[in-house]
């Protein structure tokens, strides 16, 4: 049997205090917003999950024939014998990697969402018993404490999860995947790419509904864990291209004016007809870009490659 350890660096009431302070904070003041990080408890990671099988949203299927395509030179640049994976989330995609990397040891998971990990840790401890899986539940944005297993470390960062980080949160959270790396280590990363706002707004407003009840699924979780009386039916999804910063923001309307009671936080929120409340930025990357916010964290970016038809680009850097 294969050692499978899941570590909690978030306290058990951790999630509890911040989920406070983001709800006062963020729908407390006039531009109403909530961080994405609220939408993954077990019913959001599912639902995320049926996105990426979604005919509109690409940047799943982009990235698995990149790593398909790719995972020999990944493999043979990092000769990783630890694979940290930052929002690992169902670990789908990470198997490509873990199948190509002949010398790895260990698989370290990261993620918020213990349901998803835990899915994802027991299916991988059953497929491949010669792996130690050590799986951490944790925010990526705060200091993480990394398990010392063997070198060189790869971490990969997939799915475009950085894009849901505003740019300053950005700059910080590559300083400290910055201080993960010693050298001979490597930072994998993927970046959904700017394109048309046709392709863009469908991958984030799906025919099915399915984003639209990943959007309002941050109302459930409020609803339960603070007591709130959100109706997500008082809400329409909105997914807007904003083409000066180049993201998708994910926004909740409301459809007429409304007060929201968040009871645990003794807390009314007035809406007033057609406010929007922000959910999620899910910004699209360019080379370039991509180029000198690495370097900013002392990362250098080696290769890039994209999918044939250029929609998501993965990356290969190094400290410097
Ligand atoms: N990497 C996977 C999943 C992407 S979904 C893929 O490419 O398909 C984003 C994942 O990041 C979710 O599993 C979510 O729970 C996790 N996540 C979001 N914010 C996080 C944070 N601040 N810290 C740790 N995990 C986070
Ligand atoms: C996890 N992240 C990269 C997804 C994205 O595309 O920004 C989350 C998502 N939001 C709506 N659909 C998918």
């Amino acid at each position: 049997m294969s050692p499978y350890l899941v570590t909690r660096t978030l306290p058990v009431n951790a999630t509890d205090a911040d989920l406070r302070t983001d709800v006062l904070q963020g729908l407390g003041r006039d531009t109403k917003s909530l961080p994405p990080k609220w939408f993954y408890d077990a019913r959001g990671s599912e639902l995320f999950e049926e996105i990426t099988r979604l005919p509109e949203y690409y940047p799943t299927r982009a990235e698995r024939e990149i790593l398909l395509a790719r995972a020999g030179e990944i493999a043979a640049a990092s000769r990783a014998g630890t694979l940290v994976e930052l929002g690992s989330g169902s670990s789908e995609k990470t198997r490509i990697l873990l199948d190509a990397l002949p010398d790895l040891h260990s698989y370290v998971p990261v993620d918020v969402s213990e349901s998803a990990l835990q899915l994802a840790a027991e299916g991988l401890l059953a497929e491949r018993p010669a792996l130690s899986v050590h799986a951490l539940i944790a925010d990526f944005t705060r200091g993480l404490a990394l398990p010392g297993t063997p070198g060189p470390r790869l971490v990969a960062f997939l799915g475009g999860t950085l894009g849901n980080l505003l740019p300053d949160e950005r700059a910080v959270f590559l300083k400290s995947v910055r201080s993960m790396l010693s050298p001979g280590d490597a930072l994998l990363l993927g970046t959904d790419l700017v394109k048309d706002e046709d392709t863009l707004v469908a991958a984030y407003d799906d025919a099915a509904g399915v984003t639209a009840a990943f959007n309002k699924n941050v109302l459930a979780v409020v609803n339960r864990e603070l007591d709130a009386d959100f109706d997500p039916d008082d809400f329409t999804h909105v997914a807007h291209w904003n083409v000066e910063r180049e993201w998708i923001e994910m926004r909740l309307r409301a459809r007429s004016a409304l007060t929201v009671k968040v009871r645990e936080l003794d807390l009314a929120v007035s809406f007033a007809a057609g406010e929007e409340l922000r959910t999620e930025v899910s910004a699209k990357f360019r080379k370039e870009g991509i180029r000198s916010e690495l370097a900013a964290a002392d990362l250098e970016l080696g290769h890039w490659w994209t999918d044939e038809a250029g929609r998501f680009a993965l990356s290969l850097s190094t400290p410097v």
